[in-house]
């Protein structure tokens, strides 16, 4: 390989639709703020894709989650339950909402989030007391349930859902990473009281900056709405019936939502080839175990991710970054996390190993084979070569 070789990111924006059009549009006409047109057309289509009744537009995924755990009755001092493998941002959201997250470890196959690991919890540090599941050794009320559906794959939903049942527990999906993912035929985001979704930059699909709410409840959809937008019943004189948040995403960015969607099921067919690009490219080597699709669902595959079996992250990372190839490992599971230290946290022993082990490679929407394939020529002679 070439010094002059091309910069190979991670995951970068692909904008090749409709965003210029519907963003003169706002321009032309003037409605670039949180109301207008493309915000409510977000919702619509949103809400279609994700086949839920209710969708609410967002300034942020994060803001998206704070919203929906406030909507489903999560109150400062409480407990949730949350997927320990997952970006900060899950575990802030509870924590924005005045509630402790509990870390809950990943399961080996598919690095979700372990319903094993709940259940024990459940029974075994908790008890259930007049409708309400209190934890022993603190007297936390536990409330909610919040499974990370990390990297484009599901979590396995049907015990986490029958749990939700039995312990009184709302379920609040965090399917930020995993648009166009599938739980038994159902699109993630429509199985649980409700959801949130991202559009950051490295998301399937972007805004820049974005987020939306999901649900098949309509009073938590209104409820939701009302939080997102300071909860104003009244709008000549500015009556608040409660303390509510700016967190409304505004209609110049919706408008490029509504773009970016329309290109989503391309997107998704890009994804699965780069996979089975991966796949044909990677399979053979004994070092690399590719990206796991659970047989209970289908993959969205955002991200490209493969777990190496005799080598840690670092060293190949490093090894690529100097060949112009960008990689990025798992996030610092969040026990270990400096923000969550002071938390008596449980043991997540899966969660440190597959951090340790694994790597995203590039994937962009817009990768091309021949980058695919040096991708995997390199990997393949870091994993050789670097121990
Ligand atoms: C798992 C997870 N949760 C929450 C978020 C928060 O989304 P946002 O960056 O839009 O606030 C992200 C993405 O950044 C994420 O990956």
């Amino acid at each position: 390989m070439s010094n002059d070789q091309e910069f190979i990111p991670l995951s970068v924006p692909y904008i090749a639709g409709n965003e210029w059009k519907y963003v003169k549009d706002c321009l032309d006409t003037g409605w670039v703020s949180s109301v207008g047109s493309y915000v409510n057309q977000f919702e619509e289509d949103f809400a279609q894709v994700t086949k839920t009744s209710h969708a609410v537009a967002c300034v942020n995924g994060t803001a998206a989650l704070h919203i929906a755990l406030v909507t489903c009755g999560v109150k400062p001092g409480d407990q949730v339950l949350v997927s320990n493998l997952t970006f900060i941002a899950s575990a802030n959201s509870i924590s924005h909402a005045g509630a402790t997250p509990v870390f809950i470890d990943a399961e080996p196959d598919y690095w979700q989030i372990d319903p094993a690991e709940i259940e024990s919890y459940l029974r075994n540090e908790c008890q259930f007391i007049n409708g309400e599941t209190i934890h022993k050794s603190t007297g936390q009320r536990v409330k909610a349930i919040m499974p990370v559906h990390i990297l484009g794959n599901p979590v396995n939903m049907d015990p986490i859902l029958t749990l939700a049942k039995e312990f009184n527990l709302a379920v609040i999906e965090d399917a930020t990473e995993s648009l166009g993912a599938t739980y038994k035929g159902h699109p993630v985001g429509s199985l649980g009281d409700m959801a949130a979704f991202s559009f950051n930059g490295n998301k399937l699909i972007t805004t820049g900056g974005g987020g939306m709410i999901t649900t098949n409840n309509p009073e938590l959809a209104q409820k939701a709405k009302h939080l997102t937008t300071t909860a104003k019943i009244e709008p000549i004189e500015f009556i608040h019936d409660e303390i509510g948040y700016n967190y409304r995403l505004v209609n110049l960015l919706a408008a490029v939502g509504v773009a970016q969607l329309e290109q989503l099921p391309e997107f998704l067919a890009k994804k699965q080839e780069i996979t089975s690009w991966y796949t044909e490219l990677l399979s053979d080597h004994p070092g690399i175990q590719l990206m796991p699709e659970p047989p209970y669902g289908t993959s969205a595959r955002w991200l490209y991710t493969i777990r190496l079996l005799n080598n840690n992250w670092k060293s190949i990372n490093e090894f690529l970054a100097g060949k112009k190839i960008q990689t990025r490992p798992l996030w610092q599971p969040m026990h270990l996390s400096p923000a969550y230290r002071t938390l008596n946290s449980r043991k997540c022993p899966i969660s440190e190993l597959l951090q340790n082990r694994c790597l995203s490679l590039p994937c962009s929407v817009n990768l091309s084979k021949s980058q695919a394939e040096q991708v995997a020529a390199q990997l393949k002679l870091a994993v050789n070569q670097v121990k």
